[in-house]
């Protein structure tokens, strides 16, 4: 991957929390985000462990690692979202990009996975997160797959009517591929 590549798949946020806004909490699968304070001060809480923010620090939420901030006052922060493959099965050497391909080609089961990249085949330990991945439509909004697949039945057969209705792929836009794989599902 050349430089100018790398450069655009850095994501850059400029976030203004106060104290009566709730972020939810929520994961990025495939990206490491990194969070500078600017302004202000609170609290980045990954994987339920708090990390004080005041200007100048720095919080990072690794992907797929739950995570949020809050403020009791007003809070400003720089987040850089920074894609990353992390191996998700180490046995079989499969990646996270690996999974959602498949789902973007249709496995929607523990099984089918199995089948088409061999995760899950060895010691079994990568189970629970394949199919936390498996029930996952769109990280950013923590929309679930069920829920993308519910919205398709009753109509939402475009991913903008999708966006609407679940508020999947309104973000980094990165779960659109699959959103669409859900809707070419039920056509
Ligand atoms: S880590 Fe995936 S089967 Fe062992
Ligand atoms: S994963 Fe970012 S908008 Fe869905």
């Amino acid at each position: 991957m050349d430089l100018s590549t790398i450069e655009k798949a850095i994501d850059t946020k400029v976030y203004h929390i106060h104290s009566d806004m709730k972020v939810p909490y929520h994961e990025h699968a495939a990206q490491d985000e990194v969070f500078y304070c600017i302004k202000g001060e609170g609290i980045g809480i990954v994987e339920g462990k708090e990390v004080e923010l005041t200007v100048g620090s720095v919080l990072v939420a690794p992907a797929g690692s739950m995570h949020t901030l809050k403020t009791d006052g007003e809070l400003y922060v720089t987040a850089l979202l920074i894609p990353v493959n992390r191996i998700i099965c180490h046995c079989k050497q499969v990646t996270y990009g690996d999974i959602r391909m498949a789902m973007v080609n249709g496995a929607r089961t523990l099984e089918e996975i199995k089948e088409i990249t061999g995760a899950g085949t060895g010691c079994g330990n990568c189970i629970d997160d394949i199919k936390k991945i498996l029930g996952l439509a769109c990280g950013c909004k923590m929309i679930t797959m069920e829920a993308v697949a519910d919205a398709v039945k009753d109509g939402a057969n475009t991913i903008d009517k999708v966006g609407k209705v679940t508020g999947a792929c309104t973000d980094c836009g990165k779960c659109k591929s699959l959103v669409q794989s859900v809707i070419n599902d039920e056509r």
